[in-house]
């Protein structure tokens, strides 16, 4: 596998479709949880630019933060708190036009103002969320919850 990442593209479906092969290619051989969400966070960070992007896992009753992408974050969330604890309890992914709208968001950062977060399933149950953060408010719709759905289900 090459450790370049190469995204060309102009709209964001085709950005995304250029990346799924190379998040496959990097994932399909290693079995390790954590390494794969390392490299999940930063492909996902590096193509789009986002303010944070990374990962809770399920630990007991609570989220616990995972490998991820900018600034330092919350460390534990608990279930149905927030968007990411909203995620896990709903058990479906959360798309956060604007976090202040969002009752009970939980602000890591105040820069952040939009947020998608995608639960990640195994053997029917959620054992961890992908969130992403944007500063920017709208950023995410149904183009990324389709193809974030895609990639979670790669580290499955
Ligand atoms: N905003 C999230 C908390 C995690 S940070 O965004 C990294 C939430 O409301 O669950």
């Amino acid at each position: 596998m090459s450790e370049q990442l190469i995204i060309q593209g102009e709209t964001k479906q085709e950005r995304y479709e250029a990346l799924l092969p190379q998040i496959k290619a990097v994932v399909e051989d290693e079995p390790d949880l954590i390494a794969n969400m390392a490299n999940v966070a930063a492909m996902l960070h590096e193509t789009f630019g986002f303010w944070w992007t990374g990962f809770y896992r399920v630990e007991g009753a609570e989220l616990v933060l995972g490998p991820f992408q900018g600034p330092m974050a919350c460390t534990r969330i608990r279930k149905g708190r927030g968007v990411c604890g909203t995620a896990w309890l709903k058990e479906e992914t959360q798309v956060v036009p604007d976090v202040d709208k969002f009752p009970g968001h939980i602000a890591c950062s105040s820069a952040s103002r939009s947020e998608i977060v995608v639960p990640i399933f195994q053997e029917g149950k959620v054992i961890a969320v992908l969130d992403i953060d944007s500063e920017r408010l709208n950023t995410f719709d149904e183009t990324d919850r389709q193809n974030l759905e895609q990639i979670v289900k790669m580290l499955s």
